[in-house]
């Protein structure tokens, strides 16, 4: 059984080794998401506190895909912006375990992330994901918006040069803007 839950900083932190598990196994698998190989769980729980500490302080929104009740997946979004960016809101680290793929689950947490963004107050939302990713074409398939590619951005985690692309969606009462 599948359920999306948004987590606050205490559960966060008592789950922290399966949030760890989902990163270890996006990074390891390849993914271009902030970090190189070898990515261990050390690391992981490192970034995880620090995401933790922007979860307690309101600035993120953390949430989980839960299957049977373990973490399977997970999606931040960022809500503090500078103050002529209010209405703005970032989309990050999108993750599903390898093994959990295919079946929804990232869909479903960008549906419960945009919500809530939008229920927040936000207007428009941004992302960037590693060009001919997987990510890139589920994006597509969500309704978000292509904006373009900057060559050369980033690193795949085995050190070869990644591209990024830049993507937009309208939500809440900016969906209703052309
Ligand atoms: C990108 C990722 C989160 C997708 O997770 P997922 O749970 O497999 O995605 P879903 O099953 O919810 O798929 C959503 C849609 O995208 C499609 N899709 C998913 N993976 C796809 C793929 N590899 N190729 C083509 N389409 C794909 C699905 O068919 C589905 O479309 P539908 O609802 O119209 O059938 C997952 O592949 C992942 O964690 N990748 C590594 C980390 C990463 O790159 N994250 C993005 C950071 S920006």
């Amino acid at each position: 059984m599948d359920e999306i839950r948004m987590l606050g900083r205490e559960e966060a932190s008592q789950r922290i080794e399966e949030l760890a598990d989902v990163l270890v196994d996006c990074v390891m698998g390849g993914a271009s998401v902030g970090f190189m190989a070898p990515y261990g769980r050390a690391d992981a729980l490192s970034f995880w506190q620090g995401v933790i500490e922007t979860v307690a302080d309101g600035a993120t929104l953390l949430f989980v895909a839960e299957r049977n009740g373990r973490i399977a997946g997970t999606v931040q979004v960022g809500m503090r912006q500078m103050p002529n960016q209010g209405h703005r809101a970032d989309i990050k680290k999108l993750l599903v375990k390898e093994s959990e793929r295919g079946s929804g689950l990232a869909r479903r947490l960008m549906d419960a992330a945009e919500d809530a963004a939008a229920a927040g107050g936000k207007t428009v939302l941004v992302l960037d994901t590693a060009t001919g990713s997987p990510a890139e074409t589920v994006y597509r398939k969500l309704g978000w918006q292509w904006v373009g590619v900057i060559p050369d951005y980033a690193l795949y985690p085995d050190g070869r040069f990644c591209s990024t692309t830049l993507f937009y969606k309208r939500v809440g009462s900016g969906a209703a803007t052309a």
